[in-house]
C-alpha cells in the first residue's frame, strides 16, 4: 500500500483577502514519488506550493504532512516539521562559500551531526565537494541549483518541494538537474515538482497534475500525460503541436 505524505485538500490561498489564486486545489504525494504540477503562467503553481510552505495565506482548506496538519505552521517552521521548499530563485547565499551556505542549512541539526551531514551532501554532489571554499554565486547555474537542493535534503525532508529548478538553465544544465531529481528520488527522497519544463518533468516523475486556474483540472501518471488529449488542450500553444502527417491539428 502506498503511504501519502503529502495531502493538500481543498486549498484556496492568495496575497489579498477574498482574491483566492489558489482555488480549491486538491494534490497527493506519496512516499517515495516525484508529482510533477504543470500548468500555464500564471495558472497559480507557484502560490499552491508557496501556500503549502507556509509563505502565502491560506483561506480554506488543509495540508497534511504525514497525516499531522500543517495548515497554519508558520514557514520558518516547516523544515522542522519535516517540509523543505527550495524557491525558484534566490534560494543559496550568493557571497558564502558552498561550505557555509551547507553549514548554515544545518540549523536544526545537532551541531555535532553538522560535518557529517556536510560530508554527506558532498558525497551526493561531488563537484559541490570540490568547490566547497568557492562562493556559491560563482557556481554554474546548475551547480547552484545542486546546492540549493543540497540546502534542502541536508535535514533529511519527510518531502522536497521545489519551484522550477530548471528556470533559466542552459540545456545542458536542464538535463544534469534533472538526472540530479531523479538520482535523489531513487535514494528514497519524495519529491513535489513545479515545471515548465513539462516533457522533462513528466520523463522522471511518476504522476503529474495539470493546474489551471488554481485547480487541478487533471490528473494522470507522467509518463502518459504528455500524449494525453486533455492535457494537450488546456496546455494550447504551451508545447508543441501534435505531429500530425500532413493533417491539420
Ligand atoms: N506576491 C504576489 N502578490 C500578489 N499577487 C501575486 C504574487 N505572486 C503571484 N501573484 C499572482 O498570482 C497569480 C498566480 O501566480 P503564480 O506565480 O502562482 O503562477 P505560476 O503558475 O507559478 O506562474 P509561472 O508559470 O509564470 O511561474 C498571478 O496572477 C500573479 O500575478
Ligand atoms: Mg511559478
Amino acid at each position: 500500500m502506498s503511504e501519502t505524505v503529502l495531502d493538500v485538500r481543498d486549498l484556496e490561498a492568495g496575497y489579498e483577502p477574498g482574491v483566492p489564486i489558489v482555488r480549491g486545489a486538491s494534490i497527493t504525494v506519496d512516499k517515495g514519488e516525484i508529482v510533477v504540477v504543470l500548468g500555464p503562467n500564471g495558472a497559480g503553481k507557484s502560490s499552491l506550493i508557496k501556500a503549502v510552505a507556509g509563505l502565502v495565506p491560506i483561506s480554506r482548506g488543509t495540508v497534511l504532512l504525514d497525516g499531522k496538519d500543517i495548515t497554519a505552521a508558520p514557514a520558518h517552521t516547516m523544515v522542522r516539521l519535516g517540509l523543505a521548499f527550495v524557491p525558484q530563485t534566490e534560494n543559496v547565499f550568493p557571497l558564502m562559500s558552498v561550505e557555509d551556505n551547507l553549514k548554515v542549512a544545518c540549523g536544526i541539526l545537532e551541531r555535532r551531526q553538522a560535518p557529517a551531514s556536510i560530508e554527506e551532501m558532498y558525497a551526493m554532489f561531488p563537484d559541490l565537494a570540490r568547490q566547497k571554499r568557492s562562493a556559491a554565486g560563482n557556481l554554474s547555474g546548475g551547480q547552484r541549483q545542486m546546492l540549493a537542493v543540497a540546502r534542502a535534503l541536508i535535514v533529511h525532508p519527510k518531502v522536497l518541494v521545489l519551484d522550477e529548478p530548471s528556470a533559466g538553465l542552459s540545456p545542458k544544465f536542464v538535463a544534469v538537474v534533472f538526472e540530479m531529481l531523479a538520482a535523489i528520488r531513487k535514494s528514497g527522497v519524495t519529491i513535489l515538482l513545479v515545471e515548465q519544463n513539462a516533457k522533462a518533468a513528466l520523463a522522471i516523475g511518476d504522476r503529474a497534475y495539470v493546474l489551471v486556474e488554481g485547480k487541478e483540472r487533471h490528473e494522470g501518471v507522467a509518463s502518459t500525460l504528455w500524449d494525453d488529449p486533455v492535457v494537450a488542450e488546456l496546455y494550447l500553444g504551451q508545447r508543441p503541436l501534435k505531429r500530425e502527417a500532413g493533417g491539420a491539428a
